[in-house]
């Protein structure tokens, strides 16, 4: 197995991939051995119980990218996450050691803290003043002889599972939940070349969508649409016809897209960025690439930065979309001149996307359409429904919702699969 995706030989097998698609597109020729996939049923976007499914068997039980050390720098620095729907304490303990807990008191469920942000020594609940250590240990209960015979070995914070790729922090709510490494599989080959341990958290901010989740999901999976939602924009620095896809295990996916000729804004190096001219990855140079790791991540790599798109469910209608910037390097003040630039163009091509969705929403709840057909191009969407029918349990899921297992068996770690051969 190669060390990464974006080694030479892979770079090599990337431009023959858009070369291919490129001729492809050319004599207007289908793709090889590429049946036509199923409708995905518009249900999916709008059921309660599908809706309910997701709440149980997704979101408490797979790897969610909580944040990122930078976020909790020093002994007791501490983050409260709420994104998932549940509050989490996310806190940095003594021994440098990043932990999760529920951010509830054993005793009446008060919380231990209440600010997204900040640095404790010690957690004192406020309702009672039970206080915990950094490592959830309980350590003091006022009044203790009025509880007769209280085991506070057996009291402490209830922890969730925490594990590190590169500086980031994933949680997961189930205990038995696979090791992290092993759920991002070959995505950690994949980013090696763009050295997760060395970003750094520059800066986060969202917009509240009226859609479903999936919907965005759906949307950042896909260069079909660039010609008619950013024609002035991403459309005019890369192009669609060359689209190549891999599709992972456990539900992820990678993306290139060749460059249109000449410099672009999206594969030259950012004007005021420390990175000298030609120091971008030779992938980087040629195109876009993107990931989709499952369940709610897009990633488009840039020479420079990395902007992390995450899609939370904040009912079955609306969607928490979260955008966080990640940088090489220490030019981290979002306040900056070049991170004020950089983050004002990106949002530019963000609010093509966001104007669109709700209205994609809509239509589903119309009725006016009763099937997603899904194009060869579209088929990291498919691959992406069909790993969450997975998750949820195929045989839970009402028969008129489920997306029929068919790109499963086309999945291949590293180089992905390749059809068109
Ligand atoms: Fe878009």
């Amino acid at each position: 197995m190669r060390e990464s995706a974006t080694d030479a030989e892979a770079t090599v097998y990337l431009k023959e991939e858009i070369n291919h698609e490129f001729a492809r597109f050319e004599e207007r020729s289908k793709p090889e051995n590429f049946d036509p996939l199923p409708n995905i049923p518009t249900g999916r976007y709008i059921d309660d119980d599908f809706f309910a499914l997701e709440q149980e068997r997704i979101w408490s039980k797979t790897w969610l990218l909580a944040g990122h050390a930078d976020e909790v720098p020093d002994i007791g620095s501490y983050k409260l996450w709420e994104s998932s729907g549940t509050p989490i304490l996310i806190v940095r303990g003594r021994d440098n050691q990043i932990r999760a807990f529920y951010n509830t008191c054993t005793h009446r469920g008060g919380p231990l803290v209440r600010q997204a942000l900040g640095q404790e020594k010690v957690f004192v609940c406020k309702y009672h003043c039970w206080a915990f250590s950094l490592d959830g240990a309980l350590n003091h209960i006022p009044d203790e002889h009025e509880f007769i015979a209280i085991d506070k070995s057996k009291r402490g914070l209830k922890p969730i599972r925490c594990e590190m790729f590169g500086r980031w922090i994933y949680v997961n709510r189930d205990p038995n939940a696979m090791p992290l490494d092993e759920f991002l599989g070959p995505l950690t080959h994949e980013l090696a070349d763009f050295e997760p341990d060395n970003l750094h958290f520059v800066t986060r901010y969202h917009f509240d969508l009226e859609c479903n989740w999936k919907i965005t999901m759906d949307a950042f999976q896909e260069v079909y649409h660039l010609k008619h939602i950013h024609p002035n924009t991403v459309d005019a620095a890369i192009d669609h016809r060359s689209a190549s896809m891999a599709l992972f295990p456990q539900g992820s996916s990678r993306m290139f897209v060749a460059a249109k000729t000449g410099e672009t804004k999206f594969t030259s190096i950012p004007a005021q960025s420390p990175l000298e001219e030609g120091e971008q990855h030779e992938i980087v140079r040629s195109g876009s690439l993107s990931y989709n790791m499952f369940p709610n991540i897009v990633t488009p790599i840039g020479a420079y930065e990395f902007p992390y798109l995450q899609f939370w469910p904040t009912s079955k209608r609306t969607t928490r979309f979260e955008v966080t910037f990640f940088s090489r390097g220490d030019n981290v003040d979002p306040e900056s001149n070049y991170w004020k630039d950089q983050i004002a163009g990106f949002n530019v091509i963000l609010g093509e996307d966001n104007e669109n969705l709700p209205w994609i929403q809509r239509s589903i709840e119309s009725g006016g359409i009763d099937g997603i057909p899904l194009s060869y191009q579209e088929r990291r969407i498919y691959h992406f429904h069909e790993f969450l029918d997975q998750v949820i349990g195929v045989d839970d899921i009402p028969e008129n919702l489920r997306v029929e297992p068919r790109l499963s068996e086309l999945q291949e770690d590293g180089k992905g699969q390749r059809l068109a051969s």
